[in-house]
């Protein structure tokens, strides 16, 4: 690629001279922007066209096609094309052999890793450790723009409620505060310091806005969300995402309370454009602009095309009705120039921002750094610092590594695919170092017996039930590993009961009654109905589907290497029957309390109407779920003690400093997360019972005490009414604690 190297330079100096021969007054005060007015100034409408399409190279059938689009100027970007050597081919055709020498834009899902793999995101949102996400995300960048990839449809910061979903794997789980410190340092981390590094990509915050929210969790289905909702919950993410500079942003799916969220003006325009001036750009999903013509909202593609150019949709993944219609759109007044010219602008200007007029090659000698041990070693520390730990009874947990034997069982103990998770296009499963490989290098193999029992996580087949149980018998523990195969989370991929497939739940209780000790480690794609086994497990690891590092990180946490520190970054709820349950819900009118609710088996026979109490629960899940929001153990014991706030009272604009102490006062250093949630107790409309507003983690040494310290502003009591957003004076109820059902309290007041 040397060669072209230098005769592209040429071209390149070229087309900027072309580009910077512009007069004083129009010099923007980003230099990219005068560049890009005076290449827009050279465009046919064709090649404007071109900027605002994204093609999948599939689609087109033959390479020569592809060639000839992009040398004639019709194509701005690709999607799923790598490889050094191939994109710096087409991209040669781009800028040697187009007219004005355009660079092409190209995109991939690196949504977890590209080679090096993490935890899927809501894992890595379990390690509450915004700096080791930025890391991995970094590394991601890395890796794939090794390969040509400059832009990643990432980060996925769809906040959801319902663990059906199968895209809450990709995501942040339900938390706008945590979701929006992940969110940032996703875009910091595949952005890089230096926009115009080329180890740097573009980021894209998806799937704008609402997605999450598909109605029965089930995927691309209608969303209903309430302006509040969609203010002070949805979107908090996305604005993180812009504030932290996120390029670019993706426009959803779903139909957002009767307009498609790619047609959607409201969001795209109004929120978006007008109050938050991003001034990146917006790709639509793919073929999200034509599937309005399924959703109703589009006569046929040529409305859909104009809908969505309307709404503010730049460029259009996949399909082809801009390239189709826009001539014939602005010939009838649909649409206008000057959308037509905001769209192209916002592109290339992400491309100038990129550094690829400049340098629109990749290094070949890049493509060493990829699965490098740094990268390999800050996914296993992802993969550590992301399992969380749910339970550990008479402390079996850490195992001493002088233990006699173990046996090691369950269809996800040496399942390389499975352990990557969903969403990973690149990841190799050969890379993958799965826990009984793990296992067994830390221990010898001669301690490890391995006995799945299931084959895979739906088997239904009991065939293995008798070796793992004979295997039990002579081993002096039992680590079990039970979990979802990858395919049965992410796009496309939800479920309506969330229970562990197949006979995991009937084997798992059979090894119970075994009597020898029990560890389960789960690794799932999502939070899974796990209360019979948490019953009946002595330790419960929840360690999601951890990628490449996942076996050598389970490993560390089982021997004590280091111990868990992970706490959940959603609600685990009983059964789907509770969805949604999140922990910032509102309060009701008649809360149910403890005992004032009544367990389906014990009303008696024939009792009178009113006997329940009318309360606010379910009459089999009661009204707690499964486990809290923010819950987690650790190896180690933290205690909380002396609650301060700099004062009782809190003007408008001030600011309110509150502490605690936190102690390690088990046996072993560990991590801890504090978490600082507060109550609004009265507002022009109803509050949620606790929301998150601070965490941090901390390291503490066995005894050691230190004080975790958070800051308060009027600004992070702000919501939005329906009207305005603005912080509302009165009561407010404070706790720093270990999840969110736990802490030590206080009080202030919000001065008017
Ligand atoms: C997904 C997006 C993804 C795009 C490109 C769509 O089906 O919803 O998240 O970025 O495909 O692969």
């Amino acid at each position: 690629m040397k060669p072209a190297k230098i005769i592209s330079a040429s071209l390149t100096v070229l087309t900027l001279a072309m580009v910077s021969s512009c007069t004083g007054s129009e010099q923007a005060k980003d230099p990219a922007e005068a560049k890009v007015e005076k290449l827009l100034s050279l465009m046919t409408i064709d090649e404007k066209i071109g900027q605002m399409s994204q093609l999948d190279p599939g689609t087109l059938g033959s390479d020569e096609n592809l060639k000839k689009a992009v040398r004639d100027g019709r194509l701005g970007s690709l999607l799923n094309y790598f490889g050094t050597k191939e994109v710096n081919e087409i991209q040669r055709i781009a800028v040697e052999e187009s007219r004005l020498g355009i660079p092409l834009l190209i995109g991939r899902d690196v949504i977890h890793g590209y080679k090096t793999i993490f935890p899927i995101p809501l894992g890595m949102a379990a390690s509450w450790n915004p700096g080791l996400v930025k890391g991995a995300f970094r590394i991601a960048a890395e890796e794939a723009s090794s390969q040509g990839i400059k832009w990643t449809f990432a980060p996925m910061i769809d906040i959801t409620w319902d663990p059906r979903w199968g895209r809450i794997a990709e995501g942040c789980g339900e938390d706008p505060f945590l979701a929006s410190a992940m969110a940032a340092a996703m875009v910091h981390g595949i952005q890089g310091d230096s926009l115009s590094d080329p180890a740097s990509m573009a980021a894209c915050a998806k799937h704008y806005a609402g997605y999450g929210f598909s109605e029965g969790g089930r995927d691309y289905n209608t969303t209903y969300i309430t302006e509040p909702v969609l203010r002070n919950v949805v979107l908090k993410p996305f604005k993180a995402a812009r504030d932290a500079g996120a390029l670019t942003f993706m426009s959803a799916f779903n139909d957002l309370n009767g307009i498609p969220a790619s047609g959607n003006e409201f969001t795209l325009r109004q929120i978006l454009r007008d109050e938050w001036h991003f001034d990146g750009f917006v790709v639509s999903d793919w073929a999200s602009v034509t599937e309005m013509v399924s959703h109703g909202y589009a006569v046929d593609e040529k409305d859909a095309a104009a809908k969505a150019i309307n709404a503010g949709v730049d460029m259009e993944m996949a399909t082809t009705s801009y390239f189709d219609n826009i001539k014939i759109l602005l010939a009838e007044k649909k649409i206008t120039q000057k959308q037509i010219d905001n769209a192209v602008r916002s592109i290339l200007k992400v491309k100038f921002r990129l550094g690829l007029f400049e340098n629109p090659y990749t290094d070949p000698d890049a493509a060493r750094k990829i699965l490098d041990p740094s990268f390999l070693e800050h996914a296993r520390t992802m993969a550590r610092q992301s399992a969380v730990l749910l339970k550990n009874d008479k402390n079996i947990l850490p195992l001493n590594r002088s233990i006699g034997s173990v046996a090691v069982s369950g269809p996800l103990a040496d399942a390389p695919r499975d352990q990557l998770g969903t969403w990973c296009f690149d990841g190799n499963a050969a890379n993958s170092v799965t826990p009984l490989k793990a296992i067994s290098d830390f221990l010898g193999k001669e301690k490890v017996n391995f006995a799945p029992g299931l084959g895979y996580s739906r088997d239904r087949s009991e065939k293995g039930f008798d070796q793992a149980l004979k295997t039990a018998e002579r081993s002096d523990a039992v680590i079990f590993f039970a979990g979802e195969e990858w395919i049965l989370s992410g796009e496309g991929q939800s479920r309506g009961e969330i229970n562990l497939p197949g006979a995991q739940d009937e084997l798992i209780s059979l090894l119970d009654k075994t009597r020898i000790p029990l560890i389960v480690v789960i690794m799932a794609g999502r939070p899974l109905a796990i209360g019979r086994l948490l019953e009946e497990a002595d330790a419960v690891i929840y360690a999601w589907h951890g990628g490449t590092m996942a076996g050598p990180a389970i490993a560390d946490l089982i021997f004590g290497i280091e111990s868990p520190s992970g706490k959940l970054p959603v609600t685990f709820i009983k059964g789907s029957g509770q969805i949604p349950f999140y922990y910032y819900r509102n309060n009701t009118g008649r809360p149910a309390t403890p005992g004032s609710w009544t367990p389906i088996d014990s009303i008696p026979v024939e009792n009178p109407q009113s006997s329940l109490g009318y309360k606010s629960f379910w009459l089999d899940y009661g009204y707690t779920p499964l486990l809290p929001f923010g819950f987690g153990l650790s190896y180690t014991t933290f205690e909380y003690s002396d609650l301060s706030l700099s004062d009782l009272s809190m003007p408008m604009n001030g600011k309110l400093i509150i502490k605690a102490s936190v102690q390690n006062t088990g046996k072993m250093d560990g991590d801890e997360i504090a978490q600082l949630y507060l109550r609004d107790r009265v507002g022009s409309i109803t509050r949620p019972v606790r929301e998150l507003k601070g965490f941090k983690r901390i390291h503490l040494e066995k005894g050691e005490k230190t004080e975790v310290v958070f800051e308060l502003t009027s600004e992070d009591l702000a919501f939005f009414n329906g009207k305005i957003t603005a912080a509302e004076p009165g009561e407010f109820d404070v706790w720093i604690g270990p999840d969110s059902s736990n802490g030590l309290h206080g009080e202030f007041i919000l001065e008017k």
